[in-house]
């Protein structure tokens, strides 16, 4: 049997797996002695999730003390911006280290362009605003892509039916800086455009952000995961038939994740997304392995509904799939999860 080994890139005997399985049989090793006691089982344990992995995404709308529940995700709501702040504080008291915000919008306020995206008193500059005033040194990450504010629910501007690349990259500029001008930590470009990390990058510093990170969206996959939250946000049903696959990645694709990873990189990505989460495990653990970057997974709206679902049925102990699902993700490499769990995960884990 031959194996390609890590270090020198070449084909070697299986030797080293061979060393390691002749180390002992059964009956002298039993796998099943480590696991017999619970202390055992919990000093072994070779991978640990923690509240400082969780990223919590929350929606915002206008008004005031409004909370919309989101239908097809149970127990998530759009919330206003003032409840958006008690959730802020919700968050930081838990522990849990940063939240993203994403707004859903008037749709009398779309266009086909997106424009609202790049005005600083939209509703997610003003939610980031208020937020940071009344928790400072809590972590707040805002997506750039043009959906919540495009009429036809696409990230770009849609010319003939097509989305066009530059034209809305430039868009997305002014959006990441009056995002980062009001306060947000962590730019989050979701959008998928070519170029678009060393378009934001260059605008952020020529804006004096040189110190916002930028997190981006590198594998993102056109997901059919994705719908709750298009429900969240209002993007409503795509204009045209081959949903985002024009600019979102193709699922059968692996090595072409790794080639977006390794540009985004160059342009100046400073941690790296892979999106939706358990679907692409072994996208996450190839990033880990050939970039030892900080990797990000995000459990999207889908897989929430998934398991919130079955487990309102009693079809599966709704906590036990939650830990276990995000416990995978730390196993296959991620150093943080976008989650709409945290809450709830985070509450389990103070209590031990
Ligand atoms: C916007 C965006 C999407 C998600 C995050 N940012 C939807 C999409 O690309 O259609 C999905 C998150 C989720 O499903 O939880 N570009």
């Amino acid at each position: 049997m031959l194996a390609i080994c890590p270090e020198e890139g070449c084909e070697i005997p299986l030797l080293r797996f061979g060393a390691k399985m002749s180390r002992g049989q059964y009956p002298a090793t039993r796998m099943r002695r480590n696991r017999m006691k619970a202390f055992s089982r919990r000093m072994l344990a070779e991978h640990r999730l923690s509240v400082d992995d969780l990223i919590w995404p929350l929606f915002v709308i206008e008004g005031e003390d409004k909370a919309e529940p989101v239908t097809s995700m149970p127990g998530v709501s759009r919330h206003s911006i003032d409840r958006l702040v008690a959730q802020a504080r919700e968050a930081e008291a838990l522990g849990i280290p940063a939240i993203a915000v994403f707004p859903s919008i008037d749709p009398a306020l779309k266009d086909n362009e997106g424009t609202l995206a790049g005005d600083g008193d939209n509703l997610v500059c003003r939610a980031v605003r208020a937020v940071k005033k009344a928790c400072p040194e809590l972590g707040v990450i805002c997506d750039v892509a043009l959906d919540p504010f495009t009429d036809h629910g696409h990230d770009g501007i849609l010319r003939d039916g097509e989305i066009v690349n530059d034209e809305t990259v430039a868009v997305l500029c002014r959006q990441a800086v009056c995002q980062a001008d009001a306060g947000c930590d962590i730019i989050a470009p979701s959008d998928m455009m070519d170029g678009r990390v060393a378009a934001i990058r260059a605008a952020l510093d020529g804006a004096g952000h040189q110190n916002v990170q930028i997190m981006s969206y590198v594998a993102k996959y056109a997901s059919g995961f994705y719908g709750p939250f298009r429900d969240a946000v209002g993007a409503g049903k795509l204009a045209g038939g081959d949903g985002k696959a024009s600019y979102q990645m193709n699922p059968a694709n692996s090595d072409e994740a790794m080639h977006e990873i390794s540009l985004d990189l160059a342009e100046g990505a400073d941690i790296v997304i892979i999106k939706p989460g358990m679907p692409y495990l072994d996208i996450l653990g190839r990033a880990k392995a050939e970039f030892g970057v900080p990797c990000v997974a995000y459990q999207v709206s889908g897989e929430y509904a998934m398991i919130k679902a079955a487990s309102a049925n009693n079809w599966l102990d709704g906590e036990r799939a939650m830990m276990e699902s995000l416990l995978g993700f730390k196993r296959a490499g991620a150093d943080a999860i976008l989650t709409y769990f945290a809450p709830d995960a985070a509450r389990l884990l103070a209590k031990g």
